[in-house]
């Protein structure tokens, strides 16, 4: 049996040395370690001897074992190694190859309506007004008491307003007027300013309405301003946003901060004037509010409307992106669906 084992040992230790893989290894392991290898099958046949040869063939068993073993992990790491590096050296990485496309982020199709609207303004002499001017979360008092709403006006109404829960009169401001207000008592005039932003109604949301939406507000105030100027303005808005082949008409409207106040419709985009469904067949759809500022609105902030006139107006940013891109759906904007926001 001693011979037996010293033949295992060197037969086992020839066949380590000429392992090519770990494959190779892994295959002479299983036949002289594992349960059902060469020596094991020795160690079964112990019980036949004398317990003197079961000692030192025993202890021999398990020295052949922990040689083999040993020069096992050895060879084991040896062949690593060398499949490592011929691996690496065949996987080269090409870093020259273009990487994989990040899909590329869009600009909301409502900012792209804000900074085109901001950048015709812009080019027409009217900055754009600072943040704190123009706050979401307002008083009652700007957004509707300074603009010369009367104290029972409806559209104080707790149906239309978000009030706050915090304090009272604090409202989640319902249109972007209040911002004229804010602006007016931060800057003397000459004043010449735009402020987009959102606004919040208490509306029950439908394809046509929803209860946050974006306004782009816009006033001029200093010597000799009259209507007229206020029409040139907008006239070369409209002309600049929808084309210049596009009619636009001033109808007499009413809002408490302007006097006179006008609205302001195109020409319908969809029928050219025929009258269909957009345009509820009258030809002719409202793009935005305007008027000349009311007296007691600059009487509000301390400006004389004896040496001074001036002119705001508002419009909606939904209304103005759904009717240039034929969108018929408010909620689009801010369902967030990629394949619709893809498009613009
Ligand atoms: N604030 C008005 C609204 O939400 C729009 C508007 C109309 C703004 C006339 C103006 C204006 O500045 O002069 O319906």
């Amino acid at each position: 049996m001693k011979e037996k084992l010293e033949l295992i040992l060197k037969s086992a230790e020839e066949e380590i040395e000429k392992a090519q893989t770990l494959q190779d290894l892994e295959e002479t392991k299983l036949k002289y370690l594992s349960r059902k290898g060469e020596l094991n099958s020795i160690k079964k046949n112990l019980k036949d001897l004398s317990d003197e040869d079961k000692r030192i063939i025993g202890s021999l068993a398990n020295s052949v074992y922990n040689q083999l073993d040993e020069a096992i992990n050895k060879k084991n790491d040896e062949l690593y190694k060398i499949e490592l590096n011929k691996k690496l050296s065949e996987e080269k990485i090409d870093i020259t190859l273009p990487s994989d496309i990040t899909p590329q982020g869009k600009v909301h199709p409502l900012t792209q309506t804000i900074n085109e609207i901001t950048q015709i303004f812009q080019g027409l002499g009217f900055s754009v007004m600072a943040s704190e001017n123009s706050p979401e979360v307002e008083t009652e008092y700007i957004n509707f008491d300074m603009l010369n709403f009367p104290p029972n006006h409806p559209a104080k109404d707790m149906q239309d307003t978000f009030y706050t829960k915090t304090a009272p009169n604090v409202i989640l401001r319902s249109q972007t007027s209040g911002a004229q207000i804010r602006q007016m008592l931060h800057q003397s005039p000459p004043v010449r300013v735009i402020s987009p932003g959102r606004v919040y109604r208490c509306e029950s949301v439908s394809a046509r309405k929803n209860n946050l939406f974006h306004q782009i507000e816009g006033l001029l105030v200093d010597k000799d301003i009259t209507f007229a100027d206020l029409k040139g303005i907008l006239n070369e808005f409209v002309r600049i946003y929808f084309g210049a082949s596009r009619p636009t008409r001033f109808r007499a409207s009413y809002f408490p901060f302007t006097e006179p106040s006008a609205e302001v419709d195109v020409q319908c985009i969809m029928c050219g004037g025929k009258g269909c469904r957009t345009c509820s067949g009258t030809g002719w759809l409202e793009v935005l509010g305007a008027g000349m500022v009311h007296a007691n609105v600059l009487r509000n902030v301390g400006i004389d409307p004896e040496i001074y006139s001036g002119f705001a107006f508002g419009m909606g940013v939904e209304r103005l992106t759904m009717l240039k891109y034929a969108i018929n759906d408010i909620r689009l904007f801010f369902n967030n669906d990629v394949r619709f926001l893809n498009q613009f």
